[in-house]
C-alpha cells in the first residue's frame, strides 16, 4: 500500500505554505518555533509527499498550488455542524479513521464522535480493499453513529449515507454523480468517493455504526498509479478549487439529517431517491460474486431494505449488500 505521510514538523510548514504564498525559510522557523533546518527537512517531506515547492532565492518557498488543508475550528464553528451535534476530531496521520473509531465505539464512545485525518497509513475500503489517499488531495473521514436497534434492521444504512454523500457532492458542483450499487459515488471518469460501514452491538440492539467516507478532491498521480480503477475527482469536474473544510462541514450536516431520518423511518422514504441516483438502473448488468461466479439480469432497483433487485429469466432475485460487485454487460449482451 503506499502510504503518503509526514512528520508533524512537515505537517506544520504545510499549513503556513498552503496558501500558494511564498513564506520565508526564517520566518516559518520562528513561527513554528524549530530550526531552519528543521524548516528544510520539512519541506523535503512535503516534496516527498507529492507536493510540488518553489524555491526562490530571497523570497524563501511556495507550493505550485494553494492546498486546503483541515482546520477543526473552522468547521466547529459552522452553525450547521454545531446545531448537528457533531464533536469533531481532526488528526494529522492515523492508521485508519475507522480502525480508530471502531476502538473508540468499544470503549464507550459518545455517538456523533467524527474524526478526519490528513493522512492515513492503513485506509481500508469494501470488503477488504486497500483505500489510498494523499494529502489534501482527499477527504478521509468517519463518523459514529449509535443506534438503538440492531445491525438487522440497519440493513439499507449504507444506501442512505450513499444519498446524503451524492446530494452533498452534487450541491458541490458534481451535478453527474450518480450512485453504484451499494454505496460507492461515480462519475462518467470513474469512482469519485466510497463508503465503508462497520457495525458493532447485538443484532437485536443497541448497536452502533462507524461510517467511513473517501472523496477525492483533487487528482493526485501518486494515488492514481497505486489505484486498479479509474478515478474520478472533484475538482476535475467542478474545474475550481475545494474548500475541503466546507465540504466536510456539509458532509456532516447532510449526514446528520440522513442518520436522523433512517433512525426513525428507515430506508424506505430515501429509495426512490436513490434509484433515481442509480448508475445501473433498469440496465442489464451482470454481478461478480464473492466466490467469482457471474449472475445476469436487470437491475431493477433497491428494496426497502437496500437488497439489490435482480430480474433474472426466473424472477426477481435480491441480492444482498456486500457480497456482490456490479459490472455492465458488454452490448448485445442477454439476461
Ligand atoms: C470503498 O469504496 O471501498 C470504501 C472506501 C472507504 C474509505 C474511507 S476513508 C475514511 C475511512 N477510513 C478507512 O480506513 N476507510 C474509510
Amino acid at each position: 500500500m503506499l502510504a503518503i505521510t509526514m512528520k508533524t514538523t512537515a505537517f506544520q510548514t504545510l499549513r503556513l505554505l498552503a496558501d500558494g504564498d511564498f513564506h520565508s525559510g526564517e520566518t516559518m522557523a520562528r513561527t513554528l518555533g524549530v530550526t531552519r533546518s528543521a524548516v528544510w527537512y520539512g519541506i523535503r517531506e512535503i516534496s516527498g509527499a507529492g507536493f510540488q515547492v518553489e524555491k526562490v532565492h530571497g523570497r524563501g518557498y511556495r507550493l505550485e498550488r494553494a492546498v486546503s488543508l483541515l482546520d477543526v475550528e473552522f468547521i466547529r464553528r459552522d452553525p450547521g455542524v454545531h446545531a448537528a451535534g457533531i464533536n469533531l476530531e481532526i488528526c494529522d496521520t492515523v492508521d485508519s479513521t475507522n480502525t480508530r473509531l471502531m476502538l473508540h465505539a468499544a470503549q464507550g464512545a459518545r455517538s456523533r464522535l467524527a474524526l478526519a485525518a490528513e493522512a492515513q497509513t492503513a485506509g481500508r475500503g469494501r470488503r477488504g480493499r486497500v483505500w489510498q489517499s494523499g494529502i489534501g488531495s482527499t477527504l478521509t473521514f468517519s463518523l459514529l453513529w449509535r443506534f438503538a436497534q440492531g445491525a438487522r434492521e440497519l440493513a439499507g444504512l449504507s444506501l442512505a449515507v450513499g444519498v446524503a454523500l451524492a446530494r452533498v457532492l452534487r450541491a458541490a458542483g458534481a451535478g453527474d454523480a450518480q450512485l453504484k450499487w451499494p454505496n460507492d459515488v461515480v462519475l462518467p471518469g470513474g469512482k469519485l468517493a466510497g463508503i465503508l460501514i462497520e457495525m458493532q452491538g447485538d443484532v437485536l440492539g443497541p448497536s452502533a455504526a462507524v461510517i467511513g467516507i473517501g472523496i477525492n478532491v483533487r487528482a493526485d498521480p501518486r494515488v492514481l498509479a497505486a489505484v486498479d480503477q479509474p478515478v474520478a475527482d472533484l475538482e476535475t469536474v467542478t474545474g475550481a478549487a475545494v474548500d475541503r473544510n466546507r465540504l466536510l462541514a456539509q458532509l456532516l450536516i447532510e449526514l446528520s439529517a440522513v442518520l436522523e431520518q433512517f433512525t426513525a423511518d428507515g430506508f424506505a422514504p430515501l429509495r426512490a431517491e436513490w434509484q433515481a441516483l442509480h448508475v445501473h438502473q433498469d440496465q442489464l448488468v451482470c454481478l461478480t460474486m464473492p466466490d467469482g461466479s457471474l449472475v445476469s439480469g436487470r437491475a431493477c432497483g433497491v428494496a426497502d431494505d437496500g437488497v439489490l433487485l435482480l430480474e433474472t429469466g426466473t424472477g426477481v432475485v435480491r441480492h444482498h449488500s456486500g457480497d456482490v460487485s456490479l459490472r455492465p454487460l458488454q452490448a448485445g449482451t442477454d439476461a
